[in-house]
């Protein structure tokens, strides 16, 4: 077996200072401390600060990404984004980051696939190196959803929060890195789930403004039940292609919309939730930034370790789904 091996050999993360409390929410819409921990798990969340874009987030995981892998910005061939927030519809928050590290030699791009974006690009990352391209890729999750937010609207205005997270990927000793993958969509699903107005079907107009169509709007329950059932069974798919069983799990890291959701795939995995990355409660959802925050602090912390068998699970708008089950190599 002479495939080429990649994986993940440093990590980084990011959140804005502001903590925003539910207390505070309760000031702004009819909802209560009390709803949201029960019905989410969230308690808190961070905000950027007026003027803070997404890629500032991204930059600041990046370098911290960087540092940890222990490379410096001019060795990356490519920088991939996954965001739903971009600073602007063009150009990339990809481009940006570029030259806010000074990573001359890199190419640059975004990926769109909302909260399973940040295993998109890291499936997407591990094929320019495999295919013999590219040497080390930087896939970095931003958002700064608190910007798209409709703050008068109390069904999605508690669930969100802002973040980045990144990882460099890179070739690893055979064996290690990912080991199987699973990626999906399901576009019958896109109303479930978006910003109606600003691109292309619904130009950006005084009436758009009025009516609130450029912020993020969400069918909660229907997205409830797709998660629920997508979860387990595209970390199962990952799992088998993989060759390995939920058996062999050190542990998992999903995307945190909610502790609901989490706790229901960890069940249909058969995994404890000591074995569960589990930051909704402070951070909310961070859409693509989640999980690349989710492995930054368990690798920081010790959680994961050399030889471990992580599973990354997220969906999200799309709809999509994302899952990679990867030995752990540093
Ligand atoms: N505070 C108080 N009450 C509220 C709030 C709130 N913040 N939000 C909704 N409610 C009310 C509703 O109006 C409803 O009231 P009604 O019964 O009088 O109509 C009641 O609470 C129950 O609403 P449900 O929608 O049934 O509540 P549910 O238990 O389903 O929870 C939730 C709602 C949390 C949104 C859940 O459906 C969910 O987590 N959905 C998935 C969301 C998700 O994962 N989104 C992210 C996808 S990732 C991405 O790509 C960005």
């Amino acid at each position: 077996m002479n495939e080429i091996s990649v994986g993940i050999i440093g990590t980084g993360s990011y959140v804005p200072t502001r903590i925003m409390t539910n207390q505070e929410l309760e000031q702004k819409v009819d909802t209560s401390d009390k709803w949201i921990i029960e019905r989410t798990g969230i308690r808190e969340r961070r905000i950027t600060l007026e003027g803070q874009a997404t890629s500032d987030l991204a930059t600041e995981a990046a370098k911290r990404a960087l540092d940890n892998a222990g490379i410096s910005a001019d060795e990356l061939d490519l920088i991939i984004v996954a965001t739903i927030t971009p600073d602007m519809l063009f150009p990339s928050v990809a481009c940006l980051v570029q030259a806010n590290l000074k990573a001359t030699k890199a190419a640059a791009f975004d990926l769109s696939a909302a909260c399973s974006g940040f295993v998109y690009g890291l499936v997407t990352a591990s094929q320019f190196i495999k295919s013999g391209l590219y040497e080390k890729i930087l896939v970095i999750g931003a958002e700064n959803l608190s910007k798209i937010l409709d703050w008068t609207d109390r069904n999605t205005c508690v669930l969100f929060g802002d973040g980045a997270g990144a990882a460099v990927v890179a070739k690893t000793p055979p064996g290690y890195g990912i080991l199987g993958v699973d990626l999906g969509a399901d576009g019958s699903g896109a109303g479930f789930l978006n910003v109606p107005a600003g691109g292309s079907r619904i130009p950006a107009s005084a009436e758009t403004v009025t009516n609130r169509q450029h912020f993020l709007q969400m069918n909660g329950p229907e997205v409830y039940k797709f998660a629920v059932k997508i979860m387990g069974a595209s970390a199962l798919k990952a799992l088998a292609n993989a060759n390995l069983s939920p058996a062999d799990i050190s542990y998992v890291v999903p995307h945190q919309a909610n502790i609901r959701i989490i706790e229901s795939a960890a069940k249909r995995l058969g995994v404890s939730m000591d074995k569960v990355a589990v930051s909704v409660a402070k951070y909310a959802n961070t859409s693509s930034a989640s999980i690349p925050i989710g492995l930054d602090e368990a690798f920081r912390s010790g959680t994961i370790k050399k030889d471990d068998i992580v599973v990354v699970v997220g969906f999200g708008a799309g709809l999509t789904w994302a899952s990679s089950v990867i030995k752990w190599s540093i």
